[in-house]
């Protein structure tokens, strides 16, 4: 990944494109539906909110919702869709906030685009202390796949494949770090776009240890959007969690 240009500023030119082509757009619905219910109106703050896929159509609900993003190209794509949500520019490995939240969530593998352990659980103390009494914090993240990560070993997966869109993901494997430093190569039509992109993927379990060290709690972990159980065979799982009771 080029240390210059961050996730943000790699994506946001293509990033309506993108999320559409993904599914992304088209599970906005169930997402928002299912935020909503721990927020009642109230508010939210949304860690790496992007162009407000989720964020946009929440505050159309009627929630307050803020946001934080290191990427000013995803801000700006943010601020022509609304004036509604308020964000400002920063990292949501360390971030403190004045207001206190109903919901602070971190959706779309955003989370593991934070590649050190360090700062996986800096952002998690960060959005505890963003909680207020009865908040939640809502993580959705991907299930490492086991099979192609051998030591070391170059990966090549197939993201998307339709009539229009190829994307293939290829990465280099870190376990020591439990890093995938990638490429996603989109092609369509006669043009190939390079996207670079680094995560450190995490297993659910460890997640839940990372948790409890910043005083939360696991209380629901769903497979879906739609609240379908989180299962082996799921490939994400969306994490509900809450300050541990003293
Ligand atoms: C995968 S996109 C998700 C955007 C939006 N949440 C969505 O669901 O469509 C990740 C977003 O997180 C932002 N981001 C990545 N790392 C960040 C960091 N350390 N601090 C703040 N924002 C970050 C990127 O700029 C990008 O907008």
């Amino acid at each position: 990944m080029s240390d210059e240009l961050t996730y943000g500023e790699i994506y946001a030119p293509i990033y309506e494109e993108y999320i559409t082509v993904q599914g992304k757009v088209a599970e906005v619905g169930e997402t928002v539906a299912f935020l909503a219910r721990y927020c009642n109106g109230g508010s939210a703050l949304e860690l790496g909110i992007g162009d407000g896929r989720v964020a946009v159509p929440l505050s159309e609900r009627g929630v307050k919702v803020d946001g934080i993003d290191n990427s000013c190209s995803m801000l700006k794509l943010l601020a022509k869709r609304t004036d509604l949500v308020k964000a400002w520019q920063g990292d949501i490995a360390h971030f403190s906030s004045e207001r206190r939240y109903n919901l602070v969530y971190c959706v779309y593998f955003t989370f593991a685009l934070l590649f050190t352990r360090e700062a996986q659980i800096a952002c998690l103390r960060s959005a505890a202390q963003a909680l207020d009494d009865e908040g939640v914090l809502v993580l959705e993240l991907g299930v490492p796949g086991l099979d192609p990560l051998v030591g070391g070993q170059k990966t090549t997966t197939a993201r998307l494949v339709n009539h229009e869109n190829t994307i293939l993901n290829v990465s280099v494997h870190d376990p020591l770090t439990q890093n995938l430093v990638s490429t996603l190569l989109w092609f369509s039509g006669t043009s190939v776009r390079r996207l670079p992109q680094r995560v450190r993927y995490v297993y659910h379990q460890e997640l839940d240890t990372m948790a409890e060290c910043v005083g939360l709690e696991l209380t629901e972990r769903w497979g879906d959007w739609a609240r379908g159980a989180f299962t082996e065979r799921s490939e994400r799982h969306i994490s509900v969690y809450r300050r541990r009771s003293p």
